[in-house]
């Protein structure tokens, strides 16, 4: 009896052990269900090392102010309130693929005073945001190395699930006042950005519209044309050197379309098949109320262009106007030797360069995304 007690109590002990020590795979809640309303609502971290995760621990923190503020700082918390405060999430480190950081990108912002990094001069060639009822979006086109991608990275998608449910970056929140009641930021619990080959998306939807239908997580290695299309990313592009805010009719739900008059649901494959020939093809659909401003009226808070920028204009806030306007269409022609063949050659039968960079795009994210999920 004694020795069968004792062990009974060994057990109990071990098991206990066991289950303060386990590293988990998931969080009980997924990051887009937590709830933090405002700004001040954030904790330090969302995900602060003391549990440990498979994936580890979030590398930044989430209460971001002047004192955080500037080239080190390691924000995780950020906004999109317009073309002239808005962030993107890029690497903290130079010369770094999307692949390399999807967990531990950091807040690059346009305007000073969230406490984050400060978007450097010649970053920007283009943007446009499109706004609707239920979301609002901006694409443009962009040197990606003046944010620490390195040049030719395909990229990737960064956004609030996460192959372990706790985002990309981990425990990255995001706040915008275009859905707000009060004017001030609130959270937005579902947002994507799609960044590399030049180009960025950044998809913020509005809390209780089809959240999980236009900032859907699961089409990640098929890029910006599908999941932000837009006059940058699909068709061919648009000039450089404008910035422009529309109102916008919906797009079609990400992977949604109709074929023979029933609608159907496109289901990305296993990371370890080819994408091939796609179903359907992406749809720019109608904007109207279009109001252009000068980059140099929005971007005056960015750093000064980097001294090592090849021969551009070096005065003044000049995220170009002045660039060359051979268009978006104009990024890394070298990239195209990067895709694997196959996948390149099934995505050329309805659009033309925006195809190509789609296909690339979908094969190095699918690539990295299983070595990230193995690392
Ligand atoms: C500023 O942010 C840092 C980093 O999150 C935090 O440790 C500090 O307490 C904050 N300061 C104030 C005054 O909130
Ligand atoms: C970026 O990193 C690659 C690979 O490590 C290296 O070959 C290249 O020279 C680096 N480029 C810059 C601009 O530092
Ligand atoms: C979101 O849109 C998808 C695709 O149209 C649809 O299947 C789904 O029911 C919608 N969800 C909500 C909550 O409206």
């Amino acid at each position: 009896m004694a020795p069968s007690a004792l062990y009974a109590a060994v057990v109990v002990a071990t098991a206990s052990y066991a289950a303060a020590q386990q590293t988990l795979q998931f969080p009980a809640t997924p990051l887009n269900a937590l709830s933090f309303p405002k700004p001040t609502d954030a904790p330090y971290q969302v995900y602060p090392a003391s549990v440990p995760y498979v994936r580890g621990p979030q590398t930044g923190y989430n209460i971001c102010n002047s004192t955080t503020e500037g080239p080190t700082s390691d924000c995780q918390t950020m906004y999109f309130n317009g073309l002239d405060d808005f962030c993107l999430w890029g690497p903290p480190n130079p010369n770094t693929t999307i692949g390399d950081s999807e967990g531990e990108v950091v807040a690059h912002c346009s305007k000073k005073g969230h406490g984050t990094r400060i978007l450097n001069n010649g970053l920007f060639k283009s943007a446009q945001i499109l706004k609707t009822d239920q979301y609002w979006m901006i694409t443009g086109t962009i040197d990606q190395t003046l944010i620490n991608i390195a040049d030719g990275d395909p990229g990737g998608e960064l956004d609030s699930g996460g192959q372990d449910a706790r985002g990309n970056p981990i425990g990255g929140l995001v706040y915008s006042n275009a859905f707000s009641t009060d004017g001030s930021p609130s959270q937005i619990q579902w947002w994507t950005e799609f960044i590399g080959s030049n180009q960025f998306c950044l998809k913020i939807c509005k809390p209780g519209g089809n959240v999980s239908g236009y900032c859907q997580h699961t089409l990640d290695r098929i890029g910006l044309a599908y999941n932000c299309p837009s006059k940058y990313t699909i068709g061919g592009g648009a000039p450089d050197g404008v910035f422009e805010t529309c109102d916008s009719d919906l797009m079609g739900v990400p992977g949604v379309y109709v074929q023979n008059g029933q609608t159907l649901s496109y289901q990305q494959p296993a990371e370890t098949v080819p994408i091939g020939d796609l179903p359907y093809q992406p749809t720019l659909v109608a904007s109207r109320n279009c109001v252009t401003t000068a980059s140099t009226a929005l971007f005056t808070d960015l750093n000064a262009a980097p001294t090592s920028s090849p021969a551009s204009t070096s005065s003044g806030a000049s995220a170009s106007p002045t660039g060359s306007s051979s268009g978006a269409s104009s990024g890394s022609p070298s990239k195209t030797s990067s895709g694997s063949p196959s996948q390149t050659g099934a995505s050329q039968s309805g659009s033309d360069a925006a195809a190509t960079r789609v296909s690339v795009f979908a094969t190095i994210f699918g690539v990295f995304a299983a070595v990230a999920f193995l690392a």
